[in-house]
């Protein structure tokens, strides 16, 4: 297979589907323009929302562009392989023009023709039906025959996979324009990728309800960064060409090689650059939050790897270099940016700086550490996880357990600012704050409690993905569960979600809410302070986990629970996809 750098692949996308008629349209900005009810744009077709409703684009039916999104849900995770704060989605659009055959053809092509890859490796799947809508058997026909004109029979249930609403539907959780999809998988060492995905939007969600949309649209959408990998043969994309500049010069930076510190550097900082390009000043509002948030935990990382003075300017300045050749607007900007960055640094190292003297008076003082110490987080930001760190580097005497303790009660009773100040800016937007998310958050924490009832305490967290149309569980075992496992978790679950028990949180330093909760996978994720949802009565809870919630007041608003459908992910991996009727 012919290997591209993300430019190439980049510039060959939008050339191919401007061959085909399309006109190219620029990136909209990552800060939406018309439209408050989320921080970033998130999805390639965000901006186009309105057009995708009816109304008439200046530049005709079918367009083509690589857009800049942010998912800010994603930004707890990111460190492993595949999470990362901005990227680029390649996307192609037909406006009530085109439908699914053409679509799929010119996907399949793309692929194949244009990037070489092997059609022997491509996996479809397809949206099986359900009461609301009918089985997509065009798609399946399109499939089928673009399988042919290369020499395969692909049959349903082989290459090509049916799955309910679980799997082949898309919508922005808010409702609007949305419909079945069909994706495209590229099989990797034996692991099936999503490599692209066309939504066929002849639906609009109002409510729980559908409607005929009274147009055929396509919405295609393909992470660049993830395409680049398979092009490149490399498992993460920080080994990609783009990105691989950044992260040598990170690691080149730190006395210590920690890599998970080193590729959040490399994803914050570069997402840093791209928020202030368009726009976004370090604030303690809405996205500037966020923007201060990335700094400054790039910087705690920098500290983790031992980086001496400051060095967001550095990094700052390979990252506009890598991709100033596609953001011309990066090398336009890049003084004010690098500006922007060290400004933040500085501030934060004197954030960092004043807290610790603070803390050296109030101990001379006598003052309350703990209450000092929350205001200082409060105020600055400043980690509780970091005062107790300067304050051991200082050889300064302090009772830990006390400080969190104290630190923790503070917390407590400023509970219900903290909810709007910290929680409430961190969410991912639309996507996640929906309704029906926010139920399948809460089912998830039922579903974990009672798989680990039935099946005993081996059972943790391993992956978990929710939309608003189900929610997705991954987990360590050899085999699925049996159909009267299956049947019993069932049961359980809805036994639970009649007995209408309540969900409470509260928020905890990190170490003494692992205590409370030793299962907690990707107990790297958390923050210094963490919230831990306990489900039903307190003494005798029946799930207690730590999450970032949202989670609904009750277990009664959820439902009646169903599994759909079971699979195998990878060795000792099984999946769980379970929806609320
Ligand atoms: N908007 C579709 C997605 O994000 C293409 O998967």
């Amino acid at each position: 297979m012919n290997t591209f750098s993300y430019k190439e692949i980049r510039d060959k996308y939008i050339e191919y589907f401007k061959k085909n008629n399309h006109q190219e349209i620029p990136s909209a900005p990552l800060v939406p323009e018309n439209d408050p009810s989320v921080l970033f744009v998130n999805a390639g077709m965000f901006p186009l929302v309105p057009f995708l409703q009816g109304e008439t684009h200046p530049k005709g039916t079918r367009l083509v562009n690589s857009q800049r999104c942010v998912r800010t849900g994603d930004i707890d995770e990111v460190g492993d392989a595949s999470h990362c704060t901005t990227f680029e989605m390649l996307g192609n659009w037909s406006l009530n023009d085109y439908f699914k055959r053409e679509a799929i053809t010119m996907t399949v092509r793309f692929f194949v023709e244009e990037l070489g890859f092997d059609i022997n490796k491509i996996y479809a799947t397809v949206f099986k039906g359900d009461e609301t809508a009918p089985k997509d058997t065009d798609s399946i026909e399109a499939w089928k025959d673009i399988f042919k004109e290369y020499d395969i029979d692909a049959e349903v249930g082989d290459r090509i996979i049916e799955n309910g609403k679980e799997d082949n539907w898309w919508g922005l959780a808010t409702g609007g324009p949305c419909g079945p999809d069909s994706e495209i998988f590229y099989e990797v060492n034996g692991k099936k990728l999503e490599i692209g995905n066309n939504v066929f939007m002849e639906y609009l969600k109002t409510g729980d309800e559908y409607n005929p949309l009274g147009r055929h649209n396509v919405d295609f959408g393909g992470g660049l960064d993830r395409i680049t990998c398979v092009s490149q043969g490399v498992d993460n994309f920080y080994e990609t060409d783009i990105y691989k500049p950044i992260f040598d010069l990170v690691k080149s930076l730190g006395k210590n090689d920690i890599l998970v510190s080193q590729r959040i550097i490399t994803d914050h900082i570069k997402a840093a650059t791209w928020m202030i390009m368009d726009g976004v000043e370090p604030s303690r509002n809405e996205q500037g939050y966020i923007l201060r948030r990335i700094i400054r935990r790039a910087i705690r990382h920098g500290r983790k790897l031992g980086i001496e003075g400051l060095f967001t300017r550095r990094v700052g300045d390979i990252a506009i270099q890598q991709f100033s050749p596609i953001y011309s607007q990066l090398e336009a900007d890049r003084e004010r940016i690098l500006n922007i960055l060290e400004e933040e640094e500085q501030k934060f190292s004197r954030t960092l700086e004043n807290g610790l003297k603070e803390s050296d008076r109030i101990i001379k003082d006598g003052e309350d550490l703990p209450v000092k110490a929350f205001k200082l987080y409060e105020t600055y930001g400043f980690p509780i996880e970091l005062t107790i760190e300067e304050l051991q580097n200082r050889k300064i005497e302090f009772n830990e357990e006390n400080l969190l303790n104290g630190f923790q009660e503070e917390q407590k009773k400023h509970q219900e600012l903290s909810r709007t100040s910290s929680a409430g800016m961190f969410k991912g937007g639309l996507a996640d704050t929906s309704d029906m998310s926010t139920k399948y958050h809460t089912t998830t924490h039922l579903l974990l409690a009672t798989l680990r009832k039935i099946l005993g305490d081996q059972v943790y967290q391993k992956g978990s993905n929710i939309t608003p149309e189900r929610l997705r569980f991954d987990y360590p075992s050899d085999s699925k569960l049996t159909p009267e496992q299956a049947k019993q978790v069932e049961e359980i679950i809805n036994e639970q979600i009649q007995k209408a028990l309540p969900i409470t949180y509260e928020e905890l330093p990190k170490e003494e809410a692992l205590k409370m909760v030793p299962f907690a996978a990707f107990s790297e994720k958390y923050g210094d302070i963490v919230k831990v949802y306990t489900i039903g009565d307190k003494t005798n809870p029946y799930s207690v986990e730590i999450c970032n919630g949202p989670h609904v007041s009750n277990t009664k608003e959820l439902g009646t629970f169903r599994i759909a459908k079971q699979e195998n992910v990878a060795a000792g991996i099984k999946r769980i996809k379970a929806v609320l009727e």
